[in-house]
């Protein structure tokens, strides 16, 4: 089984097209050690010909261009994609409006949970995709589900999901949930388990996470690798860097460090490979020169950057 990480930054992408925050300007005038990045997306394969995207971002046509593994094959017929299925972790605007741009009447099958699906299908605009080619499934919780494509054969992937700490999307916030628990386990927001043919171990994908938990800590024990939530490096960063007024946890995200932080929070289990990614633009581990990158890394930690390739 191959993951490849085909987009590790948060919503907004590095640089973020209206930042001017020191870590935008330093990817952007090509500082050494600051490496651009799109938006959130992992693609897994297990057999290297068709493959099932962890979520779709508004980079997409993007991280197909830099990924030939992602691109019609040169035998096959005039329309064709070796992408077989979209599974969504959650419905943010990082997270799902790639899925416009794969539109073409092209069959492929998007998974999600039950409240993602809704919000799909509350969006008119997501009929670009036609159900007929592309049909919606629903991801259970807590069982291990083989991965289909359109028509209905088996893609080898196999993923099990799980509600994780986390909120509803941004844009749902204050019609649905004024004063939402930004932290709620309600099943927003979801972490998978993904494993299968020929994988020697489970990988975990978990984008967006608000908490650490004790149900969350059993689960990861012994995984083979995590991808995990690496929104912020300190929880009031955003504010700190006066770029905006919420905190990680307002948005539903753990920040790295601190006593309730995710390397603290992790830190005894058992884990093969560590990775964080959903980077944020105003995390400094962006900056590979950076002290916070150092103690990331000291940590047993990567910091991921996009086309990275995990093994399973
Ligand atoms: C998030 O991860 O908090 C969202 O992607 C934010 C957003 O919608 O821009
Ligand atoms: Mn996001």
């Amino acid at each position: 089984m191959r993951l490849r990480i085909i987009g590790s930054a948060a919503g907004g992408g590095f640089p973020q097209w209206n930042c001017n925050y020191r870590l935008s300007r330093a990817a952007r005038t090509g500082v050494a050690g600051v490496h651009s990045r799109t938006q959130s997306s992992v693609a897994a394969s297990a057999d290297g010909l068709g493959w099932v995207l962890f979520n779709a971002s508004p980079d997409i046509p993007q991280q197909i261009a830099a990924t030939p593994e992602l691109q019609p094959a040169h035998d096959a017929p005039l329309r064709s994609t070796p992408i077989r299925a979209v599974v969504l972790t959650n419905a943010d605007v990082d997270h799902v409006a790639g899925l416009l741009s794969l539109r073409e009447r092209q069959p492929f099958a998007i998974y999600a949970t039950t409240q993602v699906l809704a919000t799909l299908k509350a969006n008119s605009i997501f009929n670009v995709l036609d159900p007929a080619l592309v049909p919606r499934r629903i991801l259970p919780p807590a069982q291990e589900l083989s991965i289909c494509d359109a028509g209905g054969h088996d893609t080898g992937v196999a993923v099990e999901s799980f509600p994780v700490p986390g909120k509803i999307a941004l844009y749902l916030e204050e019609r649905g949930q004024p004063d939402a628990n930004f932290s709620s386990d309600a099943g927003d927001t979801i972490g998978v388990r993904i494993a299968g043919a020929g994988s020697r171990g489970s990988g975990f994908y978990i984008p967006g996470c608000a908490r650490i938990d004790a149900t969350l800590r059993t689960r990861l024990a012994d995984a083979a690798c995590l991808l995990f939530d690496g929104t912020v490096f300190t929880d009031d960063e955003m504010i700190a860097a006066g770029v905006g007024q919420k905190t990680g946890a307002r948005m539903g995200h753990l920040a790295m460090s601190g006593n309730a932080g995710s390397i603290a929070g992790l830190a005894d289990v058992r884990i093969g490979r560590r990775v964080f990614v959903h980077i944020n633009n105003t995390n400094p581990v962006l900056d590979e020169n950076s002290a916070e990158h150092a103690a990331v890394e000291a940590a047993g930690w990567e910091v991921a950057c996009d086309g990275m390739e995990i093994e399973l």
